[in-house]
């Protein structure tokens, strides 16, 4: 435990997972006070997870294949309760979250998505935002919520779409301020929420 109370976080990832790589990088540097409690992925073949197990963190695959929905994200509430994360992160998870997730960690779960939320939720954002012409688009944390890239704003960077620009050129671009913002978010969210609890 770090100088501010809880500050264990657990990531969910479903692929490369170059968020969590660079939350990871983040707090390995000193940059951010905290401690990476558990991984969980919903695909075996993850890169994430496979980081993870190298890295010696608590990880762990949770087939999502052909589970009910509400199933699914009870077992991944028994999973992570053990841990009593302070915040559970999510990165990449290709999931929707339903009530009985969100209930057991009120206020408690971050989501990272490459647009500047409300706009261009769902899959391909940056696709989206590039078949709408807008010339300045971004990345957003945000806590999550039932819906879909939905729920309270914590941070958000811009970032420009250029001339010429394809799905590959402004994903890069999007996802290099992901990386510098989702650490910085994390940071953030922690020591509010410690803030209140030495309130109390
Ligand atoms: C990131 O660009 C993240 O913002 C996006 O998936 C990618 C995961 O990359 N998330 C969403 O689109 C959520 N709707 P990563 O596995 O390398 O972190």
């Amino acid at each position: 435990m770090g100088t501010m109370g809880n500050n264990k976080i657990a990531i969910l990832l479903s692929g490369r997972g170059s968020n969590f790589v660079a939350i990871y990088d983040a707090i390995r540097r000193g940059k951010l006070d905290a401690e990476i409690c558990c991984v969980i992925s919903n695909l075996a073949d993850a890169t994430g997870l496979r980081l993870a197990q190298e890295w010696g963190l608590p990880a762990l695959c949770i087939p999502s294949k052909g589970m009910d929905r509400a199933e699914y994200d009870r077992r991944l509430v028994e999973a992570l309760k053990p841990h009593a994360p302070a915040l559970v992160c999510l990165a990449g998870f290709m999931r929707i979250l339903s009530p009985v997730f969100i209930a057991a960690f009120p206020s408690r779960v971050l989501n990272i998505h490459p647009a500047l939320l409300p706009s261009f939720p769902g899959l391909h954002a940056q696709r989206q935002a590039l078949d709408h012409g807008v010339k300045i688009s971004g990345c957003t944390v945000h806590f999550a919520d039932e819906g879909m890239d939905t729920g309270p704003i914590v941070m958000q960077r811009a970032v420009p779409v250029l001339e010429g620009d394809d799905e590959n050129a402004l994903s890069a671009r999007i996802l290099e301020q992901e990386h510098d913002v989702y650490w910085r978010a994390i940071a953030h969210t922690l020591a509010k929420i410690s803030a209140k609890n030495a309130e109390n």
